[in-house]
């Protein structure tokens, strides 16, 4: 397996998809995942059970997904928060981190509806917030760092596969 982490609108999903048609892999998304099996989308699960609860699931499903299946994943990206997640991507698959700064990130998800994480009056101060707990745990989970600023998407793609 090899795995995709980053902060939300890093490009896991679109970097992952082209690198698993590149490589002849499976594109695994966790998040799709995850919402076959709680049936319903993560934001609508997040207001009604918590994110502790999402967290739970997630946990499970990057578990699984570890151990059972191959191919490009791309993680959510609150999935290191959990150590057990951090210890399972790292040890079950190639990690790399889409590193991308919170301002690059804010210009690239400013109308997104989706993130509930970023439904607040001041999301690109979220982002810094994010930033600065998360990219710690990404560069511990991962095997090597893309910065993601300059590259084009299929320059990252080559970038990557170069260095799996
Ligand atoms: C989350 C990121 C989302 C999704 C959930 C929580 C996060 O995935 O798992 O909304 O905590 O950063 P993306 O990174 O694909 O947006």
């Amino acid at each position: 397996m090899i795995s995709l982490v980053g902060l939300p609108g890093s490009g896991k999903s679109t970097v992952g998809r082209q690198l698993a048609r590149r490589l002849g892999l499976p594109f695994i998304d966790s998040d799709h995942v995850i919402e076959q099996r709680i049936g319903c989308s993560i934001r609508e699960f997040f207001e009604r059970e918590g994110e502790a609860r999402f967290r739970d699931v997630e946990e499970e499903v990057i578990g699984d997904l570890c151990r059972r299946d191959s191919g490009v994943l791309a993680t959510g990206g609150g999935s290191v928060l959990r150590s057990a997640n951090r210890f399972a991507l790292h040890g079950g698959s190639r990690v790399v981190y889409l590193r991308s700064t919170p301002e690059e990130l804010f210009r690239r998800l400013r109308h997104d509806v989706s993130r509930p994480l970023l439904q607040v009056e001041d999301p690109l101060s979220r982002l810094r917030d994010l930033f600065e707990i998360r990219d710690p745990l990404y560069r511990e989970t991962a095997h090597f760092v893309v910065e993601t600023g300059r590259p084009s998407v299929s320059a990252l793609v080559k970038m990557i596969s170069a260095q799996l």
